[in-house]
């Protein structure tokens, strides 16, 4: 019964933003790891700058050291985050159900508009939701959106010590040269096609849904939580007054 059961719904993990499909190999993932079957990215503007810093501040100090080429404080880490430029650059997000920025990327355009032909991607997830292939997912999400607003060059600086960041960027498809404890991956996109432009719609409108989703049932969740709480203090109240 059971067995059925999971079958026709696979095991949803709360923490998670999306649905995992039955651990059965995969395709190119890790042994024993679930393959998300689809995982809502979505676009940020500025009114998603909080939960942008709040995301960033959770990382640790190595993972901020791999994040910015240095262990940020939490100092500069609000610096950066209201640095962002939402006209100029893209950013990019997954939330959880409970509204967690789990993970995001920052696809940044050169500030001399003549190299808008060329961006930089950066991308961090937290580490409770690492190895679900976030960090992958939002690199393809943020190729196809580069090379649909006509960039041709993406780049990652990336410490050479960071073997996950690098096994993203070559199993894509770029081209990683190392400098001694630095490196620097280059990925070459294809002109924008029809294909291209309309995959990228179809998938910001699912996760733009998809997040539209989650406000309502966690304002849902929170309004019947308070509900049940008002409704126990009534029934503690009633018990302990004198009969
Ligand atoms: C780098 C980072 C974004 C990867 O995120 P992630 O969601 O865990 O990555 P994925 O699950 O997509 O894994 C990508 C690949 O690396 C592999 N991988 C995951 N963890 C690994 C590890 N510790 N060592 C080696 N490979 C690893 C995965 O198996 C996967 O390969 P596969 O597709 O062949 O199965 C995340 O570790 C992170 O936020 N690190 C701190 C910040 C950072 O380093 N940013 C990058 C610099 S801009």
């Amino acid at each position: 019964m059971t067995e059925t059961k999971e079958k026709v719904n696979p095991p949803f993990d709360r923490d998670s933003a999306t649905w995992f499909a039955p651990m059965e190999g995969g395709t190119g993932s890790s042994p024993g790891r679930a393959s998300p079957l689809m995982v809502p990215i979505r676009s940020l503007g500025a009114n998603h700058r909080a939960r942008i810093a709040r995301h960033l501040l959770a990382l640790e100090s190595h993972d901020r050291y791999l994040r910015f080429g240095f262990a940020a404080n939490d100092a500069q880490i609000q610096r950066y985050t209201d640095s962002l430029d939402f006209e100029r650059d893209d950013i990019f997000g997954i939330y959880n159900r409970r509204l967690d920025l789990i993970a995001m990327a920052h696809l940044a355009f050169d500030t001399d508009s003549k190299q808008r032909d060329c961006a930089e991607f950066g991308v961090s997830v937290l580490k409770a939701a690492r190895g679900r292939g976030y960090g992958g997912r939002l690199f393809d999400r943020a190729a196809m959106h580069a090379r649909n607003a006509g960039v041709s060059r993406m780049f990652i600086h990336a410490l050479s010590e960071n073997t996950t960041m690098l096994k993203i960027a070559r199993k894509a498809g770029a081209t990683v040269e190392r400098d001694g404890s630095e490196s620097e991956a280059h990925l070459l996109l294809l002109p924008a096609t029809l294909d291209s432009r309309w995959t990228e719609l179809v998938e910001e409108q699912l996760a733009q849904t998809d997040y539209r989703i989650k406000v309502h049932v966690k304002q849902f969740r929170d309004a019947l939580g308070g509900v049940m709480a008002r409704r126990s203090e009534a029934q503690n109240a009633q018990r302990n007054s004198p009969k």
